[in-house]
């Protein structure tokens, strides 16, 4: 049954559901409490961070554990937004939801947000980013590697474009650290979002990694966990399955990305031979992108009944849209890269993973064909 599906979530590494599961069982101490149960959560999780923050080049008090990705990118957007209200925010049309409609809150109570636009190949717009930037900007949010169509945006160009003015810079690495090695400290941004569930570690884990504690607010108010920037008992359990999960992830990382890679490049080689009629939606094989995203958009065909009609033959892919009560909306990175009309109601994503094989595309290519044909 082939699950391509990977850039919504994935499968529990066997070693880090051990971890959570050992970890529940054996130290269920509160780390805030001051006895010798309490003590031992506290040893662990602060050893565990540091464990973390070595992987990912930046200092254990660099890091906060939330309850998501999408918390992550909240606490960076709304933390700095609280700083300076009356500053500008910029982002860009290709975010993921849980930065841009986040942005778009704030736009709603009057913050002054610019949203950038894209080319077709999902990269934003270096020069619309400097048109926008202003002495009085606190914040560019950006997402590196996209969820729906894959693209890799040019740090180099985003870093040195905002490097010269006082913003700050969140990067939106959520869909990264399966096929990259993240080093905070070499990138010399201020903020990195990333979720435990997308490298094969447990769902509710998301990690915000800062530069300066001082640079945002927090969004949780309560106790003092999480150097006062995220109130609430630590999800020690979940901490200990997420660092088990990304030492996995990168011990495995040129397998990862030579294996995605290959299942890309067969996937399409296998669409140009069947004659379906489709469009490679955002960056090509050769640009910079995530290995494992294709999306993929169907001449005149509807996503829906599509990924409907894969189901049935046991095939899991994502749609390129959102449902909105009986409409079906493109989604608005495919608006924003102008797929044309043809294509948008049709596209697909799929995210390949470890598990998946030749043969799964084989048979999805097959399955393709008969649908289309009986359509
Ligand atoms: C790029 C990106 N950012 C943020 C998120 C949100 O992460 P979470 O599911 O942990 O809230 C996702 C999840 O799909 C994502 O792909």
């Amino acid at each position: 049954m082939p699950y391509f599906d990977t850039a919504a979530t994935t499968k529990i590494h066997p070693k880090a559901l051990q971890a959570l599961h050992d970890t529940m069982r054996d130290v269920y101490g509160n780390p805030s409490s001051l006895h010798h149960v309490g003590i031992e959560a506290r040893k662990l999780m602060n050893q565990t961070k540091a464990q973390i923050a070595a992987l990912l080049g930046c200092d254990k008090r660099q890091l906060i554990m939330t309850g998501s990705g999408t918390e992550a990118n909240n606490l960076a957007i709304q933390g700095v937004y609280q700083k300076h209200p009356e500053k500008r925010l910029i982002t860009s049309r290709v975010e993921h939801h849980a930065s841009l409609n986040t942005m778009r809150y704030l736009q709603s109570k009057g913050a002054d947000v610019v949203i950038l636009p894209a080319d077709e190949k999902g990269r934003i717009d270096i020069a619309a980013l400097s048109e926008a930037l202003t002495v009085d900007t606190s914040l560019v949010s950006i997402i590196y590697g996209n969820n729906e169509v894959g693209t890799l945006q040019d740090l180099e160009a985003i870093i040195n474009t905002v490097k010269n003015s006082a913003a700050l810079i969140h990067l939106d690495m959520v869909q990264v650290p399966l096929h990259q090695a993240i080093d905070f400290n070499q990138l010399k941004v201020d903020f990195i979002s990333l979720s435990a569930h997308k490298f094969h570690g447990p769902r509710g884990v998301g990690i915000l990694i800062a530069n300066d504690l001082a640079s945002f607010d927090r969004l949780i108010h309560g106790g003092k966990q999480e150097y006062e920037k995220r109130s609430g008992t630590e999800n020690l359990a979940g901490l200990v399955a997420t660092k088990v999960a990304l030492e996995e992830a990168y011990k495995n990382h040129t397998d990862n990305v030579n294996h995605s890679q290959s299942l890309s490049e067969y996937f399409i080689q296998k669409l140009n031979d069947s004659g379906i009629e489709y469009s490679l939606n955002g960056p090509q094989l050769n640009d910079p992108r995530l290995p494992n995203i294709l999306n993929i958009g169907f001449k005149d065909l509807d996503a829906q009944w599509l990924s409907f009609e894969l189901n049935q033959h046991g095939i899991y892919v994502s749609l390129g849209s959102a449902c909105d009560s009986s409409n079906i909306e493109p989604s608005h990175v495919l608006k924003a890269i102008h797929v044309p009309e043809a294509y948008i109601h049709g596209s697909l994503r799929f995210s390949f993973g470890a598990e998946n094989t030749k043969e799964d595309i084989d048979m999805t290519i097959d399955a393709l064909k008969t649908i289309i044909e009986d359509a």
